[in-house]
């Protein structure tokens, strides 16, 4: 489709909308895990969703932001959705939690930021940074099922209680779940505490540490 059909189509979904349609029926019977349609190569891929306009964040963002890192890793983090930093350049966690989940990368695990892989929940920044509604999430999921797809890392990292809650959707707190070693089809997921919570409660540092320490052994 070119952008110009792309508008068009979506300023007639806009119109339905205006008059009563709804985008989505937010149920939980509709979880879309169908990725079939995907492409299988990581850059189509990408270029596929830089042109997604599925949902209403599209509205608000600067930039898509897909994800980024070694296609063949075996370790990739999963965090929520962008924020204001990553909105602006186009890249996943360079903002201050950006920062520290680098460092954690690098001193902690021992490895370079090009070695891992690392997406989000969804791919454009909620509005206030506001955590993505469950009909976002939903919407953006087979991007993220066909980015694991592609990677197939043997561990998956799920950076705080939405990333957790929404790949699994299990409720269970990020407190009582954080460090336990899951299995999430093919790879092992450990969820732990996001970086933003560690910029927030320092203190909750140590047990990230310990995760990661985990996942280097697993590695
Ligand atoms: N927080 C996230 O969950 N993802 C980012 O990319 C940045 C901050």
């Amino acid at each position: 489709m070119s952008t110009l059909e792309e508008l068009k189509t979506l300023k007639e979904l806009y119109t339905y909308r205006a008059v009563g349609f709804e985008y989505y029926k937010e149920s939980k019977e509709l979880k879309s895990e169908s990725n079939t349609y995907m492409p299988n190569c990581m850059n189509e891929l990408k270029q596929t969703v830089l042109k997604c306009y599925l949902c209403q964040l599209c509205k608000g963002r600067k930039n898509v932001v897909f994800g980024e890192g070694n296609i063949k890793a075996k370790l990739m983090f999963i965090g929520e959705g962008p924020g204001a930093s990553e909105d602006a350049s186009g890249r996943p966690f360079v903002g201050q939690a950006g920062q520290l989940l680098t460092k954690i990368i690098e001193n902690v695990l021992e490895l370079k930021r090009d070695d891992v892989y690392i997406a989000n929940i969804v791919k454009c920044r909620p509005p206030q940074n506001r955590t993505p509604t469950y009909e976002e999430a939903n919407i953006c999921r087979p991007y993220l099922l066909k980015q694991m797809e592609i990677i197939n890392p043997s561990i998956i990292v799920a950076l705080g209680s939405t990333s957790f809650r929404y790949l699994t959707d299990d409720e269970t707190p990020i407190s009582r779940v954080r460090g336990e070693m899951l299995q999430y089809k093919n790879a092992k997921l450990i969820p732990t505490f996001h970086p933003s919570f560690l910029l927030r409660t320092p203190s909750a540092k140590k047990d990230v540490w310990r995760d990661m320490l985990k996942v280097k052994g697993l590695l």
